[in-house]
């Protein structure tokens, strides 16, 4: 049976990170892939992280199963996270994933099982693996403008106005904050345009935060995302643990369902049970456990905010750095759009021809879009990247 299959398209991020590897360049600067490195291009095992580990080989006394949700005190943790008190506790189904990954997954799934004909809407651009799994699971979808390539801020007449075609019972998949991949993003007043345009429409939100910590501070980042879940009825949130805790490969997330009412969320939750049992049986348990242990520890937590926030700042002094730079090569304020965008992504608007020449001049790697990773960056390569940007005509 395997003769019918047919070959994938490959991922362009991981042929990238080939291409990046093969070539014997010193001087190469990786911006292709989505992990913070640090100065000296680690990702490194965050202090809170370690210590949380250390505590649980040494305490934890059974591996047996935990509940298809996940650990209670999980979702207890993170919806303290990332909710805070913006919604009562009694309307939240919520569980653990593997990653944010199979959050969307698992949020995708509920949005078909309760509704064949809901379209997704997506920004255009979005996170590549978003239209991919949509696609995957056959289910309709929309786009809506989303960023000005000319001002690399977001369109925010053009989203507006493609919103303007929602029918009742449509999702709306919005990041919450970092936008992947352009770093544009919403204003406070923006936010709440979205938000009564929605309402008005009857369309249901799903929220992705994948990046908060990264881009103004954890409360400040959370901010649109409890805005948006107070403010509806329904809404949907899959959060990542990967960034923020840095443990990508410990496969950490959390699907938040939030329902009208406290009757409705007992079904809600039975479905989203349902739904793990079907695709992973008990989500995977180690990651979400280090996590609730550094959230549920005060020392711990300070450390572990500590050492995000310094990750956050340093991120936003190399986007400063490379703006100064672009600003003093260039004679303009064209690139002061690198200082403002948030997270650890930054789209420049290079045309797939400049991407290439960057590489092959000057060994940059970037994603074809112009997608670049400010953490793959550190004060010796600002100079470098700006000088390789002016020569490429960006
Ligand atoms: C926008 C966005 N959503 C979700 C994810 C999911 O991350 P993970 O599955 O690694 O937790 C990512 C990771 O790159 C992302 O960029």
């Amino acid at each position: 049976m395997f003769e019918h299959l047919k070959e994938q398209p490959a991922d362009k991020i991981l042929a990238l990170m080939g291409e990046y590897r093969a070539d014997p360049r010193k001087e190469k600067i990786d911006l292709g892939v989505g992990v913070y490195r640090n100065a000296e291009g680690v990702t490194p095992v965050m202090r809170a992280v370690k210590e949380a580990e250390r505590r649980i080989v040494a305490d934890q006394e059974t591996k047996a199963y935990t509940g298809m949700a996940g650990d209670p005190a999980f979702s207890d943790a993170m919806i303290g996270l990332v909710l805070g008190e913006a919604v009562p506790r009694d309307r939240i189904a919520a569980v653990a994933t593997p990653g944010g990954t199979g959050a969307i997954r698992q949020s995708l799934e509920l949005i078909r099982l309760a509704s064949a004909d809901a379209r997704v809407w997506l920004s255009n651009p979005t996170w590549p693996n978003h239209p991919s799994i949509i696609n995957y699971l056959g289910i309709p979808s929309k786009t809506y403008r989303y960023f000005d390539e000319a001002t690399r801020d977001v369109d925010f007449a053009g989203m507006i106005e493609d919103l303007g075609a929602l029918a009742e019972g449509d999702v709306v998949l919005l990041h919450g904050c970092c936008h992947n991949p352009t770093g544009a993003n919403l204003t406070a007043p923006q936010w709440e345009e979205v938000i009564a345009l929605m309402k008005a429409k009857g369309a249901i939100p799903l929220v992705d935060i994948a990046y908060q910590g990264f881009g103004d501070g954890l409360d400040e980042d959370a901010q649109a995302t409890r805005r948006v879940a107070a403010a509806f009825d329904e809404c949907l949130i899959a959060a990542s643990c990967s960034k923020n805790f840095g443990i990508y490969r410990e496969r950490t997330g959390i699907l938040m369902a939030i329902s009208r009412d406290a009757e409705q969320q007992k079904v809600t939750q039975g479905t989203l049970n349902f739904l793990n049992r079907q695709n992973f049986s008990f989500p995977p348990d180690h990651g979400a456990r280090v996590v609730t242990t550094i959230l549920n520890d005060p020392e711990l937590r300070a450390d572990w905010e500590a050492e995000l926030e310094e990750t956050r700042n340093g991120m936003l002094a190399l986007r400063q750095q490379l703006a100064d730079e672009l600003k003093r090569l260039t004679n303009s304020d064209r690139f002061e759009f690198l200082a403002k965008h948030r997270g650890m992504f930054s789209r420049i608007g290079a045309s797939p021809d400049q991407v290439a020449a960057m590489r092959e001049a000057d060994g940059i790697y970037m994603v074809g879009d112009s997608r670049m990773n400010i953490a793959g960056l550190n004060s010796e390569t600002v100079p470098k990247l700006a000088a390789a940007i002016v020569k490429a005509g960006v």
